[in-house]
């Protein structure tokens, strides 16, 4: 039985730090695991222009721990109002790491984002030509469309269309949760540039975890966790060695008190724990020997940037107690639990 395992220094192509006292608590936990991370836009004030990209990027620097070095990288948020100059400007001088699409209404901070994606049909052209990712929430706000429908009518209608329409556009459908969302991608590797990022909650929770006993505001987040078969498949993927999956935690910290409440917000912050659950999903499903391409090589090949010639090691030892929540001014994120024998050394 493998009780060691050194990868390449992974990346996380996903996550949600914020901003302020949350940056500083919940930077750590990820800067010091993964080399380089795409820091998600949708702050109170979104970042649609390069100005904001780099005040964004300089916050994120004062907060990294001394000593670290990890790179942010920082998508342009798209509204049906982004300037092409702007983006490609920022693209081309390293402010933007591509560009990212929020349906209106699909997610946290997401009011500013795009009712109808066929209008960024002629920007995405432009991306294309220029070479710069566009990074999808992949879901159909709409209220003939049910909730747990909104990511399979994103597949079957705006993803299908993307992919005939730009086949040279790198695209990455985000946080993969459905049978038909993975099935997708992996049918369309060779003819098209898309990819699929998938996190680990998508790969440990289904609804009934989040419904049985209780809502649990705990496993709330968007795109809402599936049924087990779709959680099948989503695992099959992510573990199958295919270079089309590739490591998107979606870590999204919120304050207690916006968790456990009425409206409770969604988002899952599973950053302290994420490498450590993946290696266990990965074992579980007898696949070790593909965690290093899904977290650390096939990411990287998809954005054609380098991988990492450091190290990372995980080891396995009697379940530790990590810290089950960080502080935040008066308040505190609860980190997202789930067992593991695997370490970080
Ligand atoms: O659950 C989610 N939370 N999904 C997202 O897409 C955004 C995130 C957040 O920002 O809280
Ligand atoms: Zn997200």
């Amino acid at each position: 039985m493998i009780r060691q395992l050194s990868i390449r220094r992974p990346d996380d192509w996903h996550v949600h730090l914020r901003e302020g006292e949350m940056l500083r608590a919940v930077l750590p936990a990820h800067a010091t695991v993964y080399g380089r991370f795409v820091a998600m836009p949708n702050l109170s004030i979104p970042v649609t222009t390069r100005a904001l990209a780099r005040a964004y990027r300089a916050g994120i620097f004062v907060a990294m721990p001394d000593g670290v070095r990890a790179e942010p990288l920082i998508p342009c948020y798209l509204t049906e109002d982004t300037s092409v100059e702007e983006l490609i400007a920022g693209h081309q001088a390293g402010d933007f790491f591509g560009a990212k699409f929020y349906p209106v209404g699909a997610t946290t901070l997401s009011r500013a984002g795009v009712r109808d994606i066929r209008r960024l049909y002629p920007l995405f052209e432009v991306m294309q030509k220029h070479g710069v990712p566009l990074l999808m929430h992949g879901e159909v706000v709409d209220d003939d469309v049910d909730f747990y429908d909104r990511e399979r009518v994103f597949v079957e209608t705006s993803l299908s269309d993307l992919v005939r329409h730009f086949p040279e556009l790198t695209m990455t459908m985000e946080h993969l949760t459905t049978k038909e969302a993975v099935d997708f991608v992996a049918d369309h590797q060779h003819c098209s540039r898309l990819a699929g990022s998938i996190t680990l909650h998508h790969l440990l929770l289904t609804c009934s975890d989040m419904l049985n006993n209780g809502l649990r505001a705990d496993y709330f987040c968007y795109p809402l966790v599936k049924t087990a078969s779709d959680r099948a498949a989503v695992r099959g993927a992510a573990t199958s060695g295919r270079a089309c999956y590739f490591l998107g935690t979606d870590s999204a910290p919120h304050l207690k008190s916006q968790k456990y409440c009425a409206t409770a917000k969604a988002g899952i912050f599973t950053a302290p724990v994420s490498l450590p659950g993946y290696a266990a999903v990965f074992e579980a499903e007898g696949a070790l020997e593909n965690l290093e391409g899904f977290a650390s090589i096939y990411g990287a090949e998809h954005y054609g940037l380098p991988v990492h010639e450091d190290q990372i090691t995980l080891k396995k030892t009697p379940v530790q107690n990590l810290p089950s929540e960080l502080s935040v001014d008066a308040d505190a994120v609860r980190v997202f639990s789930t067992p593991t024998e695997w370490h970080i050394v």
